[in-house]
């Protein structure tokens, strides 16, 4: 494991982290998962849907409704769980996200022309002291980000294939957001795009004092 730069305090970047089989296995395996529960654009807070469209793996995955948006165990559309995170994923999380407390959640996001994410903080998870690890597949992504504030100044560096990242400690609430993605820059995801994982620990560990 190489050293990652650290691109603000807490924002860690391993650049080309993981290779072109380790890539194409996760296309492959967020391809399958989307055939039992597939990709779908959730309200966004103010009503509009999100041009991003949503899967998961894991116990928990993401879904919005009139309620709000929250972390739920099943599927909005199919009624049935998600699919089970690959053990790729829970590996990587072991070396970078937290060695003892598996994640409970990976969000899945596909962005194709013309998707983007606005500045947002994560933080519907019970424990801030988790870290979330994102990685990046396909298309290249400007993805910006700033401080715990949204009046925070900010700054934008490109997320390619392969690239994985990590929100922790003082960046964990950091604003964050996708200004736009770059079409062709790469070929990996079936008919274009980029795909994001983010890996995230939404439920309190298991000991954690109730
Ligand atoms: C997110 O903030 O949930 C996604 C970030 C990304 O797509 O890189
Ligand atoms: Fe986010």
């Amino acid at each position: 494991m190489f050293q990652p730069l650290t691109v603000i305090p807490g924002f860690d970047l391993w650049p080309g982290l993981l290779d072109l089989a380790a890539q194409r296995d996760l296309i492959a395996a967020v391809m399958a998962a989307a055939e039992s529960a597939p990709f779908a654009q959730y309200e966004a807070a103010y009503g509009k849907p999100m041009s991003v469209a949503m899967t998961a793996f894991g116990p928990l995955g993401w879904t919005s409704d009139a309620a709000g948006y929250r972390y739920a165990e099943r599927h909005p559309g199919t009624d049935q769980i998600w699919p089970a995170m690959p053990s790729a994923l829970l590996n990587l999380w072991t070396r970078l996200g937290d060695a003892e407390t598996p994640p409970d959640s990976c969000l899945v996001n596909l962005y194709r022309d013309g998707a983007r994410m606005g500045l947002h903080q994560d933080r519907d998870e019970a424990d801030p002291r988790f870290p979330v690890l994102s990685i990046s597949l396909g298309d290249t992504a400007v993805f910006r980000i700033g401080g715990t504030s949204r009046k925070d100044p900010t700054r934008s560096l490109k997320l390619s294939s392969g690239d994985v990242c990590r929100l922790s400690g003082p960046a964990r609430l950091a604003f964050h957001g996708v200004d736009r993605i770059l079409p062709g820059s790469s070929s990996l995801v079936p008919d274009g795009g980029r795909i994001n994982l983010t890996l995230r620990r939404a439920r309190p560990a298991p000991d954690a004092p109730i």
